[in-house]
């Protein structure tokens, strides 16, 4: 029995009160739309069915970006008219004989094994519904004496007695599609909103003689839906609450699991501690027993066994291997690898750079396109200056390489194993291995000088 999806994504969104349509709204960093795919894809349907209108470009063109195995069928609704109107619109590209399952792209959180049990339906309709102490914005599920369903109210036309109603329908609905079909010709749009409502199918399957079975669910993260950015604000702790607690689970100390940010991918070895305010992005590895301070932000990154990054610290697209000690407050941005046991000290930026084990740079130093061997200490306040205006050259440093405080280093440029390079030095010219090499400025003293004085 071939199941076919529709993710309802036409509608603006109004109430977040944006440019942005609200399917492409981000939650840890990924639009609300894309949970919704992935989930739809988990459960291996024939086909999906995109409803989009509003922005449709902008949608399409964020999502046809990213990876999904079942293609997706992008359909227009080029009136947002109502949810039963959406999926009005996909019924002329479907196998009548299918199994539909309707999800809204604004509802992010539902897990595949929740959806699982209501698509086997052979006759009637299935239905998620969830109890909630207060289920305003909500369609309330309306029951007979008998607990049979008879409709759904939505919110917008509730009186205060239905209002009252604390079980909702989570918007997922499950048919064969050839009765879905027959039963949303016959809906129509008498309503507050004028609009052609899904869950007026509801009393029309009854009519039929049909059966409406409700499939309930107790976690309600995973149906809540985001129609606000106070709702989305909620939604996004509640989805770094459950990804910190699977980090702890996996062996790691958070400092406090109402402050880390998880915008991808974590993965941790055991005995990690991290400290408040961390924020990793991508893809992030830490290895086992790393240890991340407050304030730091990491992105696409592999962090190695031991290592310690310090508060302030930003890493973005770099491997940083055993060991390692790096900041506070140091940047280390994209194309970077360190070796075991280097240290990277405060206010030190490092750009596509690789620095063999054992290395230092300690202070206030900027090295970039630069080849760093073993054992070399880089003083305070080091620059390779790798820019000329037009190109960018690179800078070679061999092993055991000792760089004064104060250094200009003009790439391209070699230094030598064993190099010393005195403090102040601009070098110009290669430095050979083993030599010492001294600025050419001269000490100038004068006996007879002043300070200038304020006026
Ligand atoms: C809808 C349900 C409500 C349910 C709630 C669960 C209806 C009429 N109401 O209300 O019973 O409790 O979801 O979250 O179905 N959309 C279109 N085209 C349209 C209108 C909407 O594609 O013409 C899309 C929207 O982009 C959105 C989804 O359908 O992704 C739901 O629409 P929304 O306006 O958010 O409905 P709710 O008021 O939340
Ligand atoms: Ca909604």
């Amino acid at each position: 029995m071939a199941l076919e999806v529709v993710i309802l994504a036409a509608g603006k969104g109004a109430r977040m009160r944006s440019s942005l349509p609200k399917v492409l709204h981000r939650l840890a960093g990924k639009p609300l739309l894309a949970y919704v795919l992935q989930t739809a894809n988990a459960l291996n349907p024939s086909k999906i069915h995109v409803v989009i209108g509003h922005e449709s470009k902008a949608v399409k063109a964020v999502i046809e970006n990213m990876d999904f195995q079942t293609p997706i069928n992008w359909v227009n609704q080029s009136v947002q008219a109502g949810t039963g109107h959406a999926v009005a619109q996909v019924l002329p590209s479907t196998d009548p004989e299918s199994t539909i399952l309707i999800m809204a792209g604004d509802v992010p959180l539902i897990r595949p094994a929740t959806l699982q049990p209501l698509c086997n339906v052979n006759t009637g309709i299935h239905l998620l519904t969830a109890d909630v102490v207060d289920a305003s914005g909500y369609g309330r599920i309306e029951r007979d004496q008998d607990n049979n369903v008879v409709s759904i109210i939505e919110d917008k036309d509730a009186n205060e007695k239905q209002k009252t109603i604390t079980e909702f329908n989570t918007g997922f609905l499950v048919a064969k599609t050839k009765q879905l079909g027959s039963w949303l010709s016959r809906v129509n749009n008498a309503n507050a909103q004028n609009e052609y409502y899904l869950p007026d199918v509801i009393p029309l399957a009854i009519e039929d003689g049909e059966r409406i079975t409700t499939f309930s669910i107790s976690d309600i993260s995973q149906v809540l839906g985001v129609n606000s950015r106070v709702q989305l604000s909620q939604l996004e702790r509640l989805y770094q609450e459950s990804q910190a607690k699977d980090l702890m689970a996996l062996g790691v100390s958070l400092a406090d699991p109402a402050r880390i940010d998880i915008r991808g991918k974590l993965k941790v070895g055991r005995d990690c501690f991290i400290d408040i305010n961390a924020v990793f992005k991508q893809t992030v590895v830490l290895g086992d027993g790393v240890v991340i301070e407050p304030n730091v932000l990491i992105r696409n990154s592999r962090i190695g066994d031991g290592c310690v990054i310090k508060a302030n610290s930003v890493i973005d697209n770099a491997v940083i291997e055993a060991n390692c000690e790096i900041g506070p407050f140091a940047r280390i941005r994209p194309q970077t690898h360190l070796s075991p046991n280097c240290r990277v000290g405060n206010f030190v930026e490092i750009k596509k750079s690789t620095i063999a084990s054992d290395s230092k740079v300690n202070h206030l130093s900027y090295v970039g396109d630069s080849i760093i061997g073993k054992r070399v200490n880089i003083g305070a306040g080091v620059i390779t200056c790798n820019y000329d205006g037009a190109n960018k050259h690179q800078t070679h440093i061999g092993d055991d390489v000792f760089v004064g405080s104060g250094c200009q280093l003009v790439a391209p440029v070699v230094l030598g194993d064993g190099a010393t390079i005195g403090a102040g030095t601009t070098l110009r010219k290669n430095a050979p291995a083993h030599t010492l090499n001294l600025g050419k400025a001269k000490d100038i003293q004068m006996d007879d000088w002043a300070r200038p004085k304020k006026k």
